[in-house]
């Protein structure tokens, strides 16, 4: 058996440069080739870490030394660009959202499940050391039975301004999806159903489109949702406060926690967590590629991913109806 795996990237921006930085620190992935419809910015990329460089997703897919792709592309092509990889018989990574439609992760899981190869997502805060603390302290009663999660993700996201880290396409709904639920929502949603193991059945939301920077669509949302075990998450993002805030208190029959950042408590007193946020790439990657050699199916795969897609596909008809929405329609 092998015992690395060799990588392109679909896209070259920032965090097809962010997996290439965290492959360094591992020894089973190793980049072979970079792709982007921006052949100039594949070329960069490749250069800086002697890769071969490809400008379109064809002759990407047709290279034999390419094993996996990570796709690193905007949303709106991340389905039919995991398709057309699996058909080609590569392993894939893609990144959140999996797509902006429950039909193109049904593509997705299809097309990969067909060809035998592997569908990870990358959910990277299932890496973070600090969330599999609270998984496992959860699992194992720590707090007794979960029933309530509350938790926030604020921030002042602004493509547009000049110098801006992100991609403008980010503001654009047909290429990013609605930005609170589609950018930042994929890790939010996931992470809660996630840390309980038990899916969500029920959202009621409710949104509001505050700013001419969002005009057109939501900026910020809340969440109440019904677990299958019957513990309730509230989430609450917004992309529009010039005041940031990303944490939760987990509150639970014998005790409760609250986590911001890396810093946990439990009951009132801080925990010592082995381990930071920042090696969340690298352990990401790390079992991807272990999943590639072995065929074992990684914990962020497609099917538990659709799960995530179909929270938030409710979470936003919920707000367009004014009412709940049972998940199970979208399932
Ligand atoms: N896990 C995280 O925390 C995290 C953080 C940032 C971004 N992301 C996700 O990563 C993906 C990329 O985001 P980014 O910030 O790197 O964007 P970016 O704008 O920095 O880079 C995207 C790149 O894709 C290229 N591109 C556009 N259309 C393409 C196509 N059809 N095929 C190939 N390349 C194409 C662009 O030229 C650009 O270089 C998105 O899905 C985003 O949500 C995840």
């Amino acid at each position: 058996m092998a015992d690395k795996i060799f990588v392109g990237t679909i896209g070259a921006g920032g965090i097809a440069r962010a997996h290439i930085a965290a492959m360094k620190g591992i020894d089973n992935i190793r980049l072979s080739a970079v792709m982007d419809v921006d052949f100039s910015r594949a070329e960069e990329v490749a250069r800086e870490n002697k890769a071969k460089a490809y400008g379109n997703l064809d002759d990407l897919l047709a290279d034999s030394d390419v094993d996996a792709v990570i796709v690193c592309s905007p949303h709106n092509v991340h389905g039919e660009q995991v398709v057309a990889s699996a058909k080609a018989g590569k392993h894939v990574l893609v990144e959140k959202p999996m797509a902006l439609t429950l039909k193109e992760c049904d593509d997705m899981i299809q097309a990969c499940e067909s060809a035998g190869k592997i569908l990870m997502v990358g959910q990277v805060m299932r890496h973070f050391p600090v969330n599999k603390a609270i998984k496992k302290m959860i699992a194992e009663g720590e707090i007794g039975d979960v029933g309530h999660m509350i938790r926030r993700r604020y921030s002042y996201f602004n493509t547009l301004l000049p110098g801006a880290v992100y991609g403008r396409w980010y503001l654009d709904l047909k290429i990013g999806g609605i930005c609170v639920l589609y950018c930042f929502g994929p890790h939010e949603y996931d992470i809660l159903h996630w840390y309980l193991d038990s899916p969500i059945v029920e959202v009621y939301s409710q949104g509001t489109e505050s700013t001419e920077l969002y005009k057109g669509q939501k900026d910020s949302y809340t969440s109440v949702m019904k677990h299958k075990n019957g513990a309730v998450s509230v989430l609450t993002q917004t992309v529009v406060s010039h005041v940031g805030a990303h944490d939760q208190f987990i509150i639970g029959s014998k005790g409760s926690m609250f986590q911001s950042g890396d810093k946990l408590l439990l009951n009132g007193k801080e925990v010592a967590v082995e381990g930071s946020s920042s090696q969340g790439m690298q352990l990401q990657l790390k079992e991807f590629a272990e999943c590639c050699l072995t065929g074992r199916q990684p914990d962020a795969n497609g099917r538990s991913v659709r799960h995530t897609m179909a929270v938030i596909e409710s979470a936003k008809q919920s707000a367009e109806r004014n009412k709940p929405v049972l998940v199970s329609e979208f399932e």
